[in-house]
């Protein structure tokens, strides 16, 4: 049997939708895209939404467009991928990572207050496999040093906690629709906020920093265009547009999906003694259904579950132990230890709607033989 890590569950509609997109003559930014921006502004309940072509480009823009530069530090975590400590350094800033939780592997919010120097003018938490941080506490603590807060929602469109969305207690929210999110363009991203400054920042950073986009400079009468101010070439075009807005309406039912394949999954394999089921938080997105496996077995694991033709990932080794991160700020893997633990034990298994009853069974059973099996030692 084959069970692929991810499949996207693109329809006809949506196939539809793109190629009345390449029969028109307009392919870049244009009307596309602004329906999707207001249909995704209705879906996340925020006023405004800029589509760009990824997450780092939402979160560069973000810092960018809050006037985050050289000289200032950006408190974030190790547990994420690397694009959320590298669009710090895009902006200029420094990336300061706090340890996460040992049960959650989320940003361990009361550990924000000692990391603040003089500098620091931002927080970054990541909503990591679907669960929100703990954003109440976060802004508390915001709001009394005057940070700003930009939330790396790329795991969590559709995640809730304590009452609360991705960007409604923060400046910004940054979205990713890369190959393998909850939704997908292939490669795309955007900024949600209900600042219209920052918004309109993000609009104009997004295509050079000119002050207008190829739709606008050809509707009706041709109009001359400035440069406001030095931008990067990050724009969603009207094709990923096509593509993500018959996805909006089926998330919330690919959410509930992912719910019930995590059920089944969280039943069989919590019994499991070398492995540790993350804590989810809130209602979680459930983006990745990932497991801490001892680590001297996770490799085995990793390995055995890719001969059994199963898809797995890693998400992620902590940041601060990869050469780049360990070169450039000295950082020792025992730094942050439980982003350094959890990082050793991380597997993602597959997790997508489509997923049939016993391809789920397939994978249960596959991890249990696989750890049951004895290691042969010379
Ligand atoms: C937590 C997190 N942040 C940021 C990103 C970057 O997203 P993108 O590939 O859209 O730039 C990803 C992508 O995998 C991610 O998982």
């Amino acid at each position: 049997m084959k069970v692929e890590f991810f499949r996207h569950d693109l329809t006809q509609d949506d196939i539809e939708r793109v190629s009345g997109v390449l029969r028109s003559t307009f392919l870049t930014t244009g009307p596309v895209t602004e329906r999707f921006e207001k249909d995704f502004s209705r879906y996340t309940g925020l006023a405004h939404v800029v589509g760009l072509n990824s997450c780092t480009a939402a979160l560069h823009l973000s810092l960018l467009a809050l006037g985050i530069g050289p000289g200032d530090e950006v408190i974030t975590t190790p547990m994420t991928f690397i694009a959320t400590a590298t669009a710090i350094m895009h902006a200029g800033a420094k990336p300061v990572f706090i340890d996460v939780e040992k049960d959650s592997g989320l940003m361990d919010v009361s550990k924000i207050e000692a990391a603040i120097t003089a500098r620091t003018k931002a927080i970054i938490p990541v909503h990591l496999y679907g669960s929100m941080v703990d954003m109440r506490g976060l802004r508390k603590i915001a709001e009394r040093f005057h940070l700003k807060v930009i939330e790396d929602a790329a795991h969590c469109i559709e995640g809730t906690r304590d009452g609360y969305r991705p960007g409604q207690l923060s400046d910004a929210v940054c979205y990713s629709f890369y190959a393998t999110k909850n939704m997908t363009c292939g490669e795309g991203g955007a900024v949600a906020t209900e600042d219209s400054d920052l918004a309109q920042a993000v609009r104009c950073l997004r295509l050079h920093g000119m002050s207008k986009d190829a739709a606008t400079r050809y509707k009706g009468k041709y109009q001359h265009w400035d440069m406001a101010r030095l931008g990067w070439k990050y724009n969603m075009h009207d094709i990923s547009a096509a593509l993500l807005i018959g996805q909006i309406p089926r998330l919330d039912k690919n959410l509930q999906h992912r719910q019930t394949i995590c059920r089944l999954y969280d039943k069989e394999l919590s019994k499991i003694e070398s492995i540790q089921i993350p804590q989810s938080k809130g209602i979680s997105a459930r983006h990745l259904y990932t497991i801490w496996v001892d680590p001297e077995k996770r490799d085995r694991l990793l390995h055995g579950l890719h001969a059994k033709g199963i898809g797995v990932a890693v998400n992620y080794r902590a940041v601060h132990t990869l050469s780049f991160f360990r070169k450039a700020f000295s950082y020792k893997a025992h730094d942050f230890p439980n982003a350094y633990n959890i990082g050793r034990r991380t597997l993602s298994l597959p997790l997508y709607p489509q997923l049939s009853k016993s391809q789920i069974n397939y994978v249960i059973e596959s991890v249990k033989s696989i750890l049951s099996e004895k290691r042969i030692t010379h």
